[in-house]
């Protein structure tokens, strides 16, 4: 019955779908590839059936209309002299090349690994070559090819670069999904979603019928979702034997992904030509490899011959800084040529991140002298964003990492050396060309005990948001759940419990009505479950700015040469009682500036704001308020004036983030105890707690000299045991280590006291 139901839904949307949206030549594009469809689903016995059901729901033939040169069969519109210039590019992708064979071992198999260099055209072409031979029609009926990339900014630069190929809009026969944005419309074919965006479909439809071809790329990244979306599209496929799913490989380390599927997954490998690349390593450890780095790209730039070069950092602020100071170098050096400087990580805008596609030869050509690019990026550009012209590499050879440690439910972001693997992956990106060589700032022998590989990402994750997303998709028995690597059933214990503890999952590991909020909730279930909870505490309003904040990119800028200005405006946003409130006085001040007519970018100038991480929260908050809404939540607020306005919205922080509390130790050293782990932390200096509270909630922890606690807001310690589920914060629940044991203590004796 269900499925009846399914195949009519999709019968009614695909009615829809023909009768007013697709424009009429696209109609007849469609009705070709159906009669070539149908001409091969009659061949095949078992597809027959299907076939014969949805026959009647096939229009009439029209009279095929001659094709017109020049036009653009999707818009109407002549084809620009861009398009054929890209065109003469893109045909000469390896990818455009292999395309025979390619086409014909999709035919041919349910499952296919695909394996080409970064920039083989792996992204860009090959799902406008599934679309080409007709992939979007399937059993009669019109289907989307769905390609899924592991971040944000790898979705919109594949959307945005194919939209530029066809000539199309954004939104019309092309598009993409994100966390809080959604450009696509009924008609689109080529769907861009993150990893996260076809979670979520698949909660509306499991059986994800809107597909007839799933694309995961960049699988080779082992990312804790993708290997989730592998086991999720494994059942899938099963049941959906036309499906097809196409896995996308930069590296040839894809044998644990090919065996994981029935049989062996066959490996499609698209021919490589690279260029030889000479590689130097430095005599010693830098200590400084930022400035070593620097200085490198200074001497490529005076003493080597043409050609980009590309840095490798690890982390944002490093790149930033990098990118400032290269520009100011670049002035010193103009007589060897200009140097344009490019930064490039994920939280970039992507108009900005677009630019590191910018052409050499045409900025040479416009400033009319020598040029060259340098481009500073992330492991992003690792794979996932493949840069050309680059003839010089130069590697850090450090990674920006997630470490996860179950016993004490901390998830911090770590630096480490890279992988083997990734350091032969970038040193290979110097020789797409033609010949070139990599520059490593680390000495030879350093590598030697460096892992041979990538770990996947699942051993070392926080479970807590994958659980919950697969116990909404039916799968009860997690720990049992076909993992291409299982993570330790420590960390999936320590989800389930996490998960319990929210309320989301009941004490027999059925998913309840706060944890079916929180999966249409696009955040973390902390933040989900405040603002789950924020109606009762009458902060609706606020709690949803703050989750806004709390998911933005960083919100204060740091320019190094005006440090206590910066400081200064900070502290004019300053909230004595937390971290939290100080987010919410900037939003609020940020939503003045345009109620007011005033333009908010210049407000954010002057007071070191990010105009990127307000703008990001603006959307994220609208985004979130529709949800929010349509799940039944209410705008609840406490009238400003009210002395409990502040109290509110920290009760409301403790209701999600109960398991994230730290008690002072010593004032003096600012420490603090984290109170079931008993660890020690501190307060990070960027806070803008004037003083050292003895209680706090905390959003983030941050490793680097110490541990530290990041974004702390002030709280009582009775709202603990009011709002935190029962029997969570008893005396002998709290570490030894912790004061807050023999504080706890007193205060349930208190308690008792008074209630005797
Ligand atoms: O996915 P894969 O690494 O195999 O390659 P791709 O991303 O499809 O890129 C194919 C070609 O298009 C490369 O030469 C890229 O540099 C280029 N490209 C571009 O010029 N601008 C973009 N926004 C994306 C790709
Ligand atoms: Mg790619």
């Amino acid at each position: 019955q269900m499925h009846q139901q399914l195949q009519q839904r999709m019968q009614a949307q695909m009615q829809q779908h023909m009768q007013q949206q697709i424009q009429a030549r696209m109609q007849q594009h469609l009705q070709h590839h159906m009669q070539n469809q149908q001409n091969q689903h009659m061949q095949n016995p078992n597809m027959q059936q299907q076939h014969m059901q949805h026959e009647q729901h096939n229009q009439t033939p029209q009279p095929p209309e001659p094709p017109r040169q020049n036009q653009n069969p999707l818009t109407g519109a002549p084809y620009t002299p861009r398009f054929y210039y890209l065109l003469e590019k893109r045909q000469r992708l390896p990818a455009w090349m292999a395309r025979q064979d390619f086409l014909k071992l999709m035919q041919a198999n349910q499952v296919l690994v695909l394996v080409g260099e970064p920039g083989s055209g792996k992204t860009t072409q090959l799902p406008q070559i599934l679309l080409d031979a007709g992939y979007h029609v399937q059993m009669g009926q019109v289907r989307a090819i769905c390609c899924v990339q592991p971040t944000p900014l790898a979705t919109l630069s594949a959307s945005l670069r194919i939209c530029e190929e066809l000539e199309v809009q954004v939104g019309t026969f092309v598009g993409h999904v994100t966390r809080f944005e959604d450009r696509t419309s009924a008609d689109t074919l080529l769907r861009f979603l993150t990893d996260e965006a076809l979670f979520r479909e698949a909660m509306e439809d499991p059986l994800l019928e809107r597909y007839s071809v799933i694309i995961l790329d960049e699988v080779h990244q082992r990312t804790c979702e993708l290997d989730v979306l592998m086991g999720i599209l494994k059942m899938v496929m099963q049941r959906r034997p036309e499906l097809k799913l196409l896995l996308l490989s930069s590296s040839m380390e894809v044998k644990k992904v090919q065996a994981y599927f029935e049989g062996g997954a066959p490996l499609l490998q698209i021919p490589n030509r690279t260029f030889a690349v000479e590689v130097f390593h430095c005599q010693d450890a830098e200590k400084d490899y930022l400035k070593a780095a620097v200085r490198t790209v200074a001497q490529v730039h005076t003493t080597e011959p043409e050609g980009d070069i590309l840095l490798f950092l690890p982390l944002e602020d490093e790149i930033d800084l990098a990118c400032q100071l290269l520009r100011k170098e670049s002035v010193h050096m103009m007589n060897f040529g200009d140097l344009q400087v490019r930064a490039l990580y994920v939280g970039l805008p992507i108009m900005e991140t677009q630019r590191v596609f910018d052409q050499t030869a045409q900025m040479r050509m416009t400033a009319g002298k020598p040029c060259r690019k340098v481009v500073v990026a992330s492991a992003i550009a690792e794979t996932s964003l493949a840069v050309d012209g680059i003839t010089y590499v130069i590697d850090a050879g450090l990674v920006k990492q997630r470490a996860y440690n179950p016993r004490t439910r901390m998830e911090v972001n770590v630096v480490t050396p890279i992988s083997k693997s990734s350091a032969l992956q970038r040193t290979t990106l110097a020789g797409r060309q033609r010949p070139g060589k990599c520059f490593r700032l680390y000495p030879e022998q350093a590598s030697s005990d460096w892992p041979e590989k990538v770990y996947p990402e699942i051993m070392r994750s926080n479970l807590t948001t994958v659980v919950l997303m697969l116990k909404r998709l039916g799968f009860d028995d997690v720990v049992h759940f076909d993992f291409v690597d299982p993570p330790s059933p420590e960390a999936l214990m320590r989800a389930l419990e996490t998960l319990n503890f929210l309320g989301c999952i009941d004490d027999n590991g059925n998913i309840t009505e706060v944890g079916n909020q929180a999966c249409r909730l696009p955040v973390d279930p902390q933040i989900a479950k405040m603002l789950i909870e924020a109606p009762q505490h009458r902060c609706s309003n606020e709690a949803l700015s703050i989750a806004a904040m709390l998911c933005s990119l960083p919100v204060w800028l740091r320019p190094n040469d005006a440090f206590r200005a910066a400081n200064e405006a900070k502290a004019r946003f300053a909230h004595m009682d937390g971290d939290h409130l100080t987010l919410l006085n900037v939003f609020h001040a940020y939503k003045q500036q345009i109620q007011d007519g005033h333009d908010p970018s210049r407000f954010c100038a002057e007071n070191f704001i990010s105009i990127r991480a307000m703008r990001h929260a603006e959307v994220a908050r609208d985004h979130l308020k529709r949800i929010m809404e349509s799940i039944g939540l209410q705008m609840i607020s406490t009238d400003f004036q009210d002395k409990e306005y502040y109290p509110n919205i920290r009760r409301c922080l403790v209701s999600g983030f109960f398991m994230q509390i730290a008690c002072l130790e010593s004032e003096k050293r600012g420490a603090y105890s984290m109170l079931r782990e008993g660890q020690e932390v501190m307060l990070h200096p960027s806070t803008s707690l004037g003083h050292r509270p003895e209680w706090l909630v905390f959003h983030e922890l941050a490793l680097s000299s110490k541990l530290f606690v990041k974004t702390g807001t002030q709280i009582k310690p009775e709202w603990l045991v009011d709002i935190a589920p029962r029997g969570y914060f008893d005396p002998q629940k709290i570490s030894e280590k912790s004061s807050a044991r023999g504080k706890m203590e007193k205060l349930m004796a208190r308690r008792q006291g008074q209630d005797g």
